[in-house]
């Protein structure tokens, strides 16, 4: 695939994705809290959740409308994280995506409400009534996997272990296990959600799960590296955080090089799976696996 087609399909389907979470993040809810919401969703972010959603699904022909809705809900459950990730009792930021983060716009309670309905809203998306838009059955897988994913035995379980490791230094075992919880698992997540918008055999399917927790790890790995390398304005998040608020990391843990190179080989195992995947139409995922240890922000 040559890579201006690739650039072609991202920027297709995040201006597809941005018009879904247009329509569907209201404009109107209870005291302002619409608002605050469609601030926290819109307008910013790579969609990149999205973007493995959609190419998963398409490496596997799947249902296009239960993969829009899927690509919605993932990112509705990541915007989400992100607000309550900022707010002061957790990571204290003020700036995402380029502004001012939800809480320091709207005040806390109102960031913690939004974060709230945007979780409430992924699901209300994923079950439109009776069948004739999505199969009842693949609302309910995709509810599963979304859910799995965003729990406590995934993102918020991972959140609160990151919490509890303020200060600590943590051996390379839990430090993955943290990673994998608190960002691979809604990165696996999109991935399956995707797959399961489709029918792939047993092999394709763990090929696939393979593939997302290895794209899963390094996204995090990498978001590691970029918080010690990049400038805030690049960021359009606060650069240094982490360090800041002696945060356990990659980067705390093996230095800048290693957690390079550790990055580089989690994409190679993500290729190593998809090869293993049997599927011919997989280049998309391919390719989205470098752009996460490839990019910039
Ligand atoms: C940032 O995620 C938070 C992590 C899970 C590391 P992204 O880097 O995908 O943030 P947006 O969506 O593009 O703002
Ligand atoms: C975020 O990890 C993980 C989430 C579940 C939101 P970070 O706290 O490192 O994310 P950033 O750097 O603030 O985006
Ligand atoms: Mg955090
Ligand atoms: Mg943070
Ligand atoms: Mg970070």
């Amino acid at each position: 695939m040559k890579s201006d087609d690739f650039e072609a399909w991202i920027a297709l389907g995040q201006s597809t994705v941005e018009r879904a979470l247009e329509a569907w993040v209201p404009t109107r809810a209870p005291a302002g809290l619409g608002q605050a919401m469609r601030y926290g969703v819109l307008d910013g972010g790579k969609r990149l959740r999205p973007l493995l959603v959609l190419a998963a699904s398409e490496a596997v022909h799947g249902h296009v409308e239960g993969a829009l809705r899927a690509a919605v809900a993932v990112e509705l459950i990541h915007a989400y994280s992100l607000v309550h990730d900022d707010m002061p009792c957790m990571d204290n930021d003020v700036l995402r995506r380029g502004k001012p983060t939800v809480h320091v716009q709207y005040g806390q309670a109102q960031a913690m409400l939004a974060g709230d309905a945007m979780q409430a809203l992924a699901f209300d998306v994923l079950t439109p009534d009776g069948d004739a838009a999505v199969p009842a059955a693949l609302q309910a897988r995709l509810c599963a996997l979304l859910a799995r994913s965003a729990g406590h035995a995934g993102m918020a379980g991972g959140q609160a272990i990151d919490l509890a490791s303020i200060g600590m230094a943590l051996d390379e075992a839990s430090l993955r296990d943290m990673h994998r919880r608190k960002t691979g698992a809604l990165l696996q997540a999109s991935v399956l959600m995707g797959a399961a918008c489709g029918a792939p055999d047993a092999g394709a399917w763990q090929a696939l799960a393979n593939y997302g927790a290895a794209i899963g790890l390094a996204f995090q790995v990498v978001d590691d590296i970029l918080d010690v390398t990049q400038a805030s304005e690049t960021l359009g998040k606060t650069a240094g955080k982490d360090e800041h608020h002696n945060k356990p990391t990659y980067v705390s843990l093996m230095g800048l090089e290693a957690a390079r190179r550790h990055a580089l080989e989690l994409r190679d195992q993500a290729h190593t799976a998809l090869a293993a995947s049997g599927l011919a139409h997989a280049a998309r995922l391919a390719l989205l696996a470098d752009k996460i240890v490839e990019r910039e922000n």
